[in-house]
């Protein structure tokens, strides 16, 4: 695809789009602003340029109207902060007012225009909508790795109406990482899958458990397995429905040579809430009417030790109820040993990168995504329409 380095951006109006879907707390405070962070170097690069910086984004999920609770009011500030220069606000995404703002900018100004989806256009794909946002710039930079698996009009329609598009420096390192690391990975390659539903992760359990040397399953979709293999799991999360899909799965790992962790032993509780009472139990003794909401001890050494040889580790997915401190070992645990190995690793998806930076791992881990659902669509070796929407790059 083309990128950012294909393109003339001198002197130019850039439009970006970004992924700056932060988690704001009651008081509209940023808890999170990784994703801002990590669009500083496409920014600071089209500013070096001596182009006009437009970026646009959405936030939240309002219903196509203004609604103060989804601005961006508080990205344009904190992004003014990280970048050490003014940032223009600007009150809405299109129309005469804001083309007359674009239309005052210098070279090296940088503008935020407020949330896309405040004008259902956006997310109809619309085509005048997109062509009303095409119109305030020369060339279009889509870094929106979080949003590239939404087909809308900042992430596709704008690309029909606008003379050049290219991929950000975000976006780039994003698919480098997450596709071509999947598609070619230094071997022994070992996927370390997690979260709640089996149901949520099928296509990215089916499609990386055709490339992987090893998979580790943990969470609470753990349970599921387990059952599977007609383990009683007392009150723990199992999907029925999935129940002949996890026997098909672990199977067909085996009989291609894969190897295939489950947990040994769990963390089991009386109820879900915190302070609840809770013990540490191999899986073949779940207590009835206990709750499985974390991976134990034994289990931990187990994955560890499975991670050793590792050349390449991806991990999706937490490995308990991490959230509630009583049940977040294992994976705080997880993420240590995947920070200390000694491979390529590589995390998607947004709780996990919660975990990882809770367990003060951040730095140790080789790339972090910024997408959720897009690194999952990625990982499921699904086409992504904002990149798809991206021209080739000449030849
Ligand atoms: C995300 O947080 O996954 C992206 O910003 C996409 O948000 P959406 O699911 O509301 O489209």
């Amino acid at each position: 695809k083309q990128t950012i380095d294909d393109v003339k951006l001198r002197g130019k109006r850039v439009i970006i789009r970004a992924d700056f879907n932060v988690p704001l707390d009651e008081s509209l405070q940023i808890t999170d602003d990784t994703r801002i962070r990590s669009t500083l170097p496409t920014i600071n690069r089209v500013v070096d340029e001596g182009a006009k910086v437009i970026l646009c984004s959405h936030l939240g999920r309002p219903k196509g109207a203004f609604d103060p609770k989804y601005s961006l009011a508080p990205v344009a500030k904190r992004l003014s902060r990280l970048l050490g220069k003014d940032v223009i606000f600007a009150p809405d995404c299109i129309g005469p007012a804001v083309e007359k703002l674009v239309a005052k900018m210098n070279p090296g100004d940088v503008m935020l225009l407020e949330n896309l989806r405040f004008h259902p256009g956006e997310e109809q794909n619309d085509d005048a909508f997109a062509k009303a946002l095409a119109a305030l710039g020369d060339v279009f930079v889509n870094d929106a790795f979080g949003a590239a698996h939404r087909a809308h009009a900042s992430t596709v329609g704008i690309t029909k109406f606008i003379k050049a598009s290219a991929a950000g420096a975000l976006l780039k390192k994003e698919i480098e990482y997450l596709e071509g690391a999947v598609a070619n990975p230094v071997r022994p390659f070992v996927a370390i899958l997690g979260g709640a539903k089996v149901s949520g992760k099928i296509g990215v359990i089916e499609n990386l458990g055709k490339r992987v040397d090893k998979v580790i399953i943990g969470g609470g979709m753990a349970f599921t397995f387990l059952k599977a293999k007609g383990l009683e799991i007392g009150n723990s999360l199992v999907e029925k429905d999935m129940l002949d899909f996890a026997r098909g799965i672990e199977e067909h790992a085996l009989s291609r040579g894969v190897k295939f962790y489950l947990p040994v032993d769990c963390v089991v509780a009386a109820s879900r809430e915190p302070g609840a009472e809770t013990k540490i139990v191999p899986v073949q003794e779940i207590p009835k009417g206990w709750y499985g909401l974390d991976i134990g001890p034994a289990s931990v050494k187990l994955f560890s030790e499975a991670l050793q040889d590792a050349k390449t580790i991806l991990w999706n997915g937490p490995m308990g109820m991490f959230e509630i401190d009583a049940f977040a070992r294992g994976t705080l645990s997880v993420a240590h040993a995947v920070g200390n190995a000694y491979a390529l690793t590589i995390v998607g998806g947004g709780e996990t990168a919660m975990a990882v930076h809770r367990a003060g791992e951040s730095d140790s881990i080789s790339f972090i995504s910024t997408g959720g659902g897009a690194a999952l669509e990625l990982l499921e070796g699904k086409q992504l329409p904002g990149l798809v929407a991206l021209p080739d790059r000449a030849v």
